[in-house]
């Protein structure tokens, strides 16, 4: 079962497939939430300013998945899996060199940096790490990150430790 329909998912139904033409070993159902094929994000802003027609950026035309044997279900959104562990989702948990912003090739040490530097909202830790300023589509990464660091490491926490210091 692939989760999300987007150029990764798409690019990987396609090389199972490629694979195992007829779909003899793995048997494959796509859940993607948006409800038209698997298009080409990078092009969503020329789509968006009119340079391309939404068409000519999808990624498979219909009834693709059928001819590929996929049991394609657009518009549906996954929203828990029986037993999956919810610690991946807390930015606690992930290693510091996991990159959180592709664009910018932003890790996670980055805006915990920025944050103990006096970066305590979303919009500074975006400025001073770049974090969030290319495509955008890091941003709820970003704001969880900073709701995490509001709980672990309160910036009144700072406060106190730099009347220690002093
Ligand atoms: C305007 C724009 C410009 C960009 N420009 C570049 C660029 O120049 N270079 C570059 O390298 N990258 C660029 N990117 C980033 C690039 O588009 C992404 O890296 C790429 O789309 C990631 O592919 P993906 O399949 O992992 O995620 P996505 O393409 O985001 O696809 C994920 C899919 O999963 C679905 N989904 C998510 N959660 C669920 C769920 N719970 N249940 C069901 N479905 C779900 C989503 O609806 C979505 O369709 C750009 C992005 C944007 C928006
Ligand atoms: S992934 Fe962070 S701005 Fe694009």
């Amino acid at each position: 079962m692939v989760i999300g329909y987007g150029m990764v998912g798409a690019r990987f139904i396609e090389e199972v497939r490629r694979r195992d033409p007829n779909g003899v070993r793995v048997r494959l159902t796509v859940l993607g939430a948006e409800p038209w094929p698997a298009y080409n994000r990078v092009l969503l802003s020329t789509v968006l300013a009119g340079g391309l027609s939404a068409r000519s950026v999808e990624l498979h035309s219909i009834g693709w998945a059928a001819r590929q044997r996929v049991d394609l279900r657009t518009g549906v959104s996954v929203s828990a899996l029986p037993g999956a562990a919810t610690e991946a989702a807390d930015p606690g948990h992930l290693p510091a060199a996991t990159v959180v912003c592709r664009c910018n090739t932003v890790t996670k040490g980055a805006p915990v940096t920025a944050w103990r530097a006096g970066a305590t909202d979303p919009g500074a830790l975006s400025r001073a790490t770049r974090a969030g300023t290319g495509c955008g589509s890091c941003g709820d990464t970003v704001r969880g990150i900073c709701a995490w660091l509001a709980e672990s490491d309160p910036p009144v926490l700072h406060a106190v430790r730099a009347e220690g210091a002093a």
